[in-house]
């Protein structure tokens, strides 16, 4: 079987990581052939860090159509990625994208009509998918192990930014450049987590959001979310890029006991009995269901980029099964673009949210911005180890 083809669009801090890890042969079956950029300088870098037999494109038009790619990387700011993928989808291209899937659903759910018509492999970067922690508390969950949900809790406020990070380009931390903040950007890995490890998506939520409460930002860098499950199981989100030390905690209780995941350690508490059971038929008053507390020894591993990568590959060569389906991008964008909706209509809302509604809104917040941002650096941060 030939080398898959690959091209990388947009080569800032995320896509300079791909690069380097295609260049250096890290991803079997795959070849990068041509990357995509607008910005001198980056091109300046990928002369420098790439062979000579990559082909550099400026144009998106000529990237797609001259460059002999089989598929594309999309890394480029939010916005851009359905409007790249769509391009792509017609061009007969399989895709993978970055995170978030867009900024708003009604674009997402175009992007994902055109995957299916085209029929190629389209993959999302959910790369906290291949955490063996996640998959665990997936399994331990999905097998019927922890029983029916009746809590969940995650608390994610150890992706602490600088103003620095947010000075570092234009686009970010704006609702025309980035759309949103901590929510869509930094914790969209646990709001996809949430409804993968559960199975579930929730179906009221209702927000409390502050925008630029620590950073000279106009998109929330805190925001806490109420959640309400089909089943009558509740949950709290809180996300924050403000506070230091953080903390990230995530915390589900079921009929058959608790799974606590915290400072990458997975912890099962297990009942001898659903709760449910013992609550109707013991007769002792003060009693509680015998617990077992088990230690799951898995290893948390944070990247896992290049593990997104080989899948998508491994899905174009060999038929495999997607690890992160890019139609499964929609899902956290929904929970997403309920808590925004929540904060900004000052209300419950149920999802699935109106798309129209959600888009009306997002851009009354971008005509209505008086916001001006100062002292961008337009630097490109080292992201390898982040998550
Ligand atoms: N999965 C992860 O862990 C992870 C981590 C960091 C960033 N990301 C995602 O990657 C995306 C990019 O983030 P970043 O931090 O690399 O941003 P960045 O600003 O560092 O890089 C974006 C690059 O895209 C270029 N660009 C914009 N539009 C383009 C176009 N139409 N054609 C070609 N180039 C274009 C810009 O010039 C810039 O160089 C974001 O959506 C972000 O959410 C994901």
């Amino acid at each position: 079987m030939s080398l898959v083809k690959i091209g990388v669009i947009g080569i800032g801090n995320m896509g300079s990581l791909h690069v380097q890890m295609l260049n250096k042969g890290q991803i079997e079956g795959a070849m990068l052939t041509a990357v995509c950029s607008s910005n001198e300088s980056r091109i300046a870098w990928v002369k420098a860090h790439t062979n000579g037999d990559v082909k550099i494109f400026k144009e998106e038009e000529a990237f797609f159509t001259e460059s002999g790619i089989d598929a594309v990387l999309i890394a480029t700011p939010h916005y851009s990625h359905p409007v790249l993928a769509k391009k792509a989808f017609a061009k007969g291209k399989h895709v993978l994208i970055e995170k978030p899937a867009g900024v708003f659903t009604k674009n997402v759910l175009e992007m994902n009509a055109a995957a299916k018509s085209c029929g190629k492999v389209f993959g999302i970067m959910y790369n906290q998918r291949a955490n063996p922690l996640y998959q665990k508390v997936r399994d331990l969950i999905q097998s019927g192990q922890l029983g029916e949900i009746k809590r969940t809790n995650w608390i994610i406020t150890d992706m602490y930014r600088p103003q620095s990070y947010y000075d570092s380009s234009k686009w970010r931390a704006t609702w025309k450049g980035e759309g949103g903040g901590v929510l869509l950007n930094q914790a969209l890995h646990q709001l996809d987590l949430l409804q993968w490890t559960t199975g579930c998506m929730p179906k009221r939520i209702r927000s409390m959001s502050s925008s630029g409460r620590y950073h000279d930002i106009e998109v929330e860098d805190d925001v806490t979310a109420f959640l309400e499950y089909e089943n009558g199981a509740t949950g709290v989100i809180t996300a924050s890029t403000g506070e230091a030390p953080g903390t990230n905690r995530y915390e589900i209780v079921g009929d058959r006991g608790k799974i606590v995941v915290e400072n990458e350690e997975l912890i099962f508490y297990q009942l001898t009995q659903s709760e449910r059971e013992f609550n109707s038929s013991y007769e002792g008053g003060f009693g509680q269901p015998d617990c077992q507390r088990i230690e799951i020894p898995v290893k948390s591993e944070n990247a896992n980029h290049a593990i997104i990568i080989q899948n998508w590959i491994d899905a174009i060569v060999k038929d495999s099964p997607l690890l992160s389906p890019g139609e499964e991008g929609v899902k956290a964008l929904e929970i997403s673009n309920a808590i925004y909706l929540s904060s900004w209509l000052n209300e419950t809302v149920l999802l699935p949210i109106d798309p129209d509604l959600y888009y009306k809104k997002l851009q009354e917040n971008i005509n209505d911005s008086t916001f001006v941002k100062k002292n961008v650096t337009n630097t490109t941060l080292d992201v390898s180890g982040t998550h």
